[in-house]
């Protein structure tokens, strides 16, 4: 199997570190992106970090994913709790989907309780701050690895 990962990253989180950080915390997403560089090499994984504005670019870039990765880490931001589209995507991956939310969604509006993508989801993270990131990647990791013990 695969040791490419996917980090996919949805709306507004382009601001993270700037933008409501009393909630997002003050790392931003280039500091993410680097931690979690660091600890795909120590896990020995490959990585595609993506983030988008566009709903349509985390659906092409699930679809690039069938093509070549091992797992996806998604964060899919406000699209979580409105988007089919990214839930079908993801229906059509077949590794492991690990669905990470950096802040507690259940103890937020209650909009924020319902996730499309969680569906499909192997694991859900919610409310590890950004911290969330590496312990997905681990988890991904993990399941990457008892497939191919299993294959
Ligand atoms: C989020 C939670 C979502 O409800 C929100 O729309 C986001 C970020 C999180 O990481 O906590 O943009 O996914």
């Amino acid at each position: 199997m695969s040791r490419l990962v996917y980090i996919l990253n949805g709306p507004n989180l382009n601001l993270l570190g700037k933008r409501q950080p009393e909630i997002y915390g003050r790392a931003t997403l280039a500091d993410v992106e680097a931690e979690c560089r660091a600890l795909a090499g120590d896990l020995g994984l490959s990585l595609r970090f993506h983030q988008s504005n566009r709903e349509y670019e985390l659906i092409d870039w699930i679809h690039e994913a069938r093509e070549d990765a091992g797992g996806i880490v998604i964060n899919p931001a406000a699209f979580t709790h409105t988007s089919v589209a990214i839930l079908d995507a993801l229906n059509a991956f077949d590794g492991p989907v690990i669905e990470l939310h950096i802040s507690n969604v259940h103890k937020r509006e209650p909009f924020r309780h319902h996730s499309f993508v969680s569906a499909r989801a192997d694991g859900v993270m919610a409310g590890f701050g950004t911290q969330g990131y590496g312990l997905a990647l681990r988890r991904v990791a993990h399941l990457i690895d008892a497939r191919a013990a299993h294959a």
